[in-house]
């Protein structure tokens, strides 16, 4: 095996320095650039969220007032773009055109292509992205229930004018209650940056080839889909409706994800980093509470969820292996109470990570990294001789 030191799913390989994000696992601590997330989540907007991952410090009013500006300007898509929303069919699937959509929206801008990590070419590219991924992400929900797109307006607040290109139609303006505002906000604040998870190292790996920042958010949208990474939040609702209409105890469940012959995992539970809770998680329980008291709704599955985080908590299984709920074990909730439609939830997970990928991608070059290359160890065939097709 020679120098070769094998960490398959790199489960303890530091693949970067980085001074953006810290996640103490075992504490269940984390912090943007130094501030505790619970404070962040409480106060903080995302657009100041953003500013301060992709930049390192909180915005003064002007340089808020700048960024804002700056993600308004960027807020429509190109006519063109729009087009090629109408080459999809209306099934497809929302994570597929958002990856595609992020690098086909290169090809309106050349000027990017070769944009490094300072200066006002990478501030406008990082603000276009964090203003596009929302208007990409609607679109698609309109194209496909067939309604007309609806522009952003650009005195709206990052959350409400995402709500109004989704909601809204052209003789009625979808107005986004405080409530509502607020608890896209807090889904967004809590999923800015999470250090070099998946979908983040996949836009390392990518941009250490000196791919630009389009293609390597792009393959980040990819990664994330899938139902182990970003995909889990809308598992978690799959998950508690198929608990909630077959009727069966909780326990069959727990079971099921016990039991090793198959590949059955709780969706929502557990974590690489995390051996203690999630503290999004804990914060997200906490507001979806006062969510749906302050819109009057009932959501059954939260009870289901409830009962699941409460049994889970008692089992052998679960707390030998520190088993906890993730971020996206009540975020499904949050989303459902909001009216974001199931297929939407990992697109919504991917517009919240839109600033970590993006402050990655600025670090990697700041730092100048090496192009990501690891190695592997063969267990394949040694040397054969080559057979003739007439002889196989
Ligand atoms: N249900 C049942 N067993 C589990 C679960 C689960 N959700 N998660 C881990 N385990 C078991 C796993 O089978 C293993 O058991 P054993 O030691 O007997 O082989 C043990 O716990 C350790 O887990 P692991 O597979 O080594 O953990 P990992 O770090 O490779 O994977 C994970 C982490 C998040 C992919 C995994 O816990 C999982 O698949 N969870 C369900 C999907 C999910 O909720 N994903 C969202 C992750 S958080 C936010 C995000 O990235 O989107």
């Amino acid at each position: 095996t020679g120098c070769i030191t094998m960490d398959p799913g790199f489960g303890n390989t530091g693949s970067c320095y980085s001074s953006i994000t810290y996640v103490d696992g075992a504490n269940g601590i984390l912090r943007y650039r130094g501030y505790p997330i619970e404070e962040i989540a409480e106060k903080a907007t995302f657009v100041e969220t953003a500013y301060l991952i992709l930049y390192g410090e909180l915005p003064n009013p002007r340089q808020l007032a700048d960024f804002r500006a700056s993600i308004a300007e960027h807020a429509p898509l190109h006519t063109s773009l729009e087009h090629h929303f109408s080459g999809f069919p209306r099934s497809a699937p929302p994570m597929a055109i958002l990856s595609a959509m992020l690098n086909i929206i290169s090809c309106f801008h050349p000027e990017v292509l070769d944009v490094h990590s300072e200066g006002p070419g990478f501030d406008k590219t990082a603000a276009l992205l964090l203003s596009k991924v929302r208007a990409i992400a609607a679109f698609s929900y309109r194209m496909a229930t067939g309604k007309p797109l609806i522009h952003p307006n650009p005195s709206l607040s990052y959350c409400s004018n995402f709500l109004h290109m989704m909601f809204s139609e052209p003789y009625r303006e979808y107005i986004a209650s405080p409530v509502v505002e607020k608890a896209l906000t807090l889904f967004l604040v809590l999923h800015a940056d999470h250090e070099q998870n998946c979908s983040t190292s996949t836009v390392r790996v990518v941009g250490s080839s000196r791919a630009n920042l389009f293609s390597s958010v792009s393959a980040g949208v990819c990664a994330l889909w899938g139902p182990l990474h970003g995909g889990a939040n809308a598992g978690v609702i799959r998950m508690l409706e198929d608990i909630k209409t077959s009727g069966r105890p909780i326990s069959h469940y727990l079971d099921l994800a016990k039991d090793k012959s198959n590949d059955y995992k709780l969706m929502g539970f557990g974590h690489r980093v995390y051996k203690n809770f999630d503290p999004r998680s804990k914060i997200l329980k906490k507001r979806v509470y006062e969510v749906l008291n302050e819109l009057q709704q009932q959501d059954p599955l939260l009870e289901i969820a409830l009962e699941l985080e409460e049994k889970t908590l008692k089992d052998d299984y679960f707390i030998e292996r520190n088993l906890y709920p993730n971020v996206d074990f009540y975020s499904g909730i949050l989303l459902r109470a909001i009216g974001i439609p199931l297929n939407m939830y990992t697109v919504m997970f991917a517009i919240g990570r839109m600033p970590g990928w993006i402050a990655n991608w600025k670090e990697l070059h700041e730092h100048g990294q090496r192009i990501s290359r690891p190695r592997q160890i063969y267990t394949g065939e040694t040397t054969r001789s080559f057979v003739p097709l007439a002889q196989r």
